[in-house]
């Protein structure tokens, strides 16, 4: 295993943070961005956490070309940051539409024009991007949700064309329901028995095949959900 320079946003909890623990215990090196690092203690050398707000779009571009410049030896970027959001598209006002579109996808546009071009310049390297189940379907209350992961779909199709000839491989990770804090302000959640939500940790492992893939080889997309599809409404208050 050649140790690699791996760049991962939303390094501070859930898929993101069970991903970073996994590269590291294999050796490689890992910035990871998030606002928020009190969720993930890491005393690891090998780890640079990096503070950044994904969601601050106007000031986004700046910072990243900053990193880019700092951090010129990126092997791999794994676009993992996002939230989840669910309502009627009624019940979104128009400010709640563009905040969620920024994060789940325009941050994830502009991770990928800030670091592709290291990437192709080195005629090698490796995207991943995190969808969801619901990048492949739409469903009732997901509709911008729905959207963004969609968008994060088309952009990894499309740039997968654009960069192969440059050495540069595209993929994307579907999961659906995951054990993690991402549904800690939502209404619903998976239900409790194991077969009902995949663990961070099974996303990590999908990861790290994508990582691991001979050069050469391109692992696409790779859709994975829990045994059990089950959607369960919390108590109210
Ligand atoms: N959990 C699921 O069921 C599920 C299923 C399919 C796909 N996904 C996708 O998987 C990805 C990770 O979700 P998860 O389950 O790991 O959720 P999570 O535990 O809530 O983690 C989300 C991560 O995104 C970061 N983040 C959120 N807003 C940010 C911002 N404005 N700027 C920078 N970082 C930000 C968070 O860090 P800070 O809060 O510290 O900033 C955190 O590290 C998301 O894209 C999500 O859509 C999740």
């Amino acid at each position: 295993m050649t140790p690699r320079n791996i760049l991962i946003t939303g390094a501070s909890s859930g898929i993101g943070r069970a991903t970073c623990i996994k590269l590291l215990k294999a050796g490689h090196r890992v910035i990871g961005i998030a606002r928020d690092f009190s969720k993930f203690s890491c005393n690891d050398d090998a780890f640079t956490p990096v503070t950044l707000d994904l969601e601050a779009i106007t000031t986004l571009p700046t910072q990243l070309q900053k990193l880019a410049k700092e951090q010129r030896n990126i092997d791999a970027v794994i676009c993992c940051a996002g939230r989840g959001q669910f309502g009627s598209l009624e019940e979104f006002s128009y400010e709640q539409i563009n905040a969620l579109i920024n994060l789940n996808f325009t941050s994830q546009a502009y991770i990928a024009r800030a670091f592709l071009p290291i990437l192709k310049q080195q005629q090698r390297g490796t995207f991943i991007f995190i969808g969801s189940e619901a990048a492949l379907q739409g469903s009732r209350k997901g509709s911008i949700y729905c959207a963004t992961k969609f968008a994060v779909r088309g952009l990894a199709q499309a740039l997968r064309d654009e960069c192969s000839k440059s050495g540069v491989s595209v993929s994307i990770v579907n999961p659906g329901m995951v054990k993690s804090e991402f549904f800690e302000k939502l209404t619903f959640t998976h239900g409790d028995d194991a077969a009902n939500y995949l663990l961070p940790e099974d996303v990590a492992d999908a990861i790290a095949l994508i990582i691991n893939a001979r050069a050469g080889t391109v692992l696409d997309e790779i859709n994975l959900s829990p045994l059990k599809h089950v959607v369960q409404s919390k108590p109210a208050g």
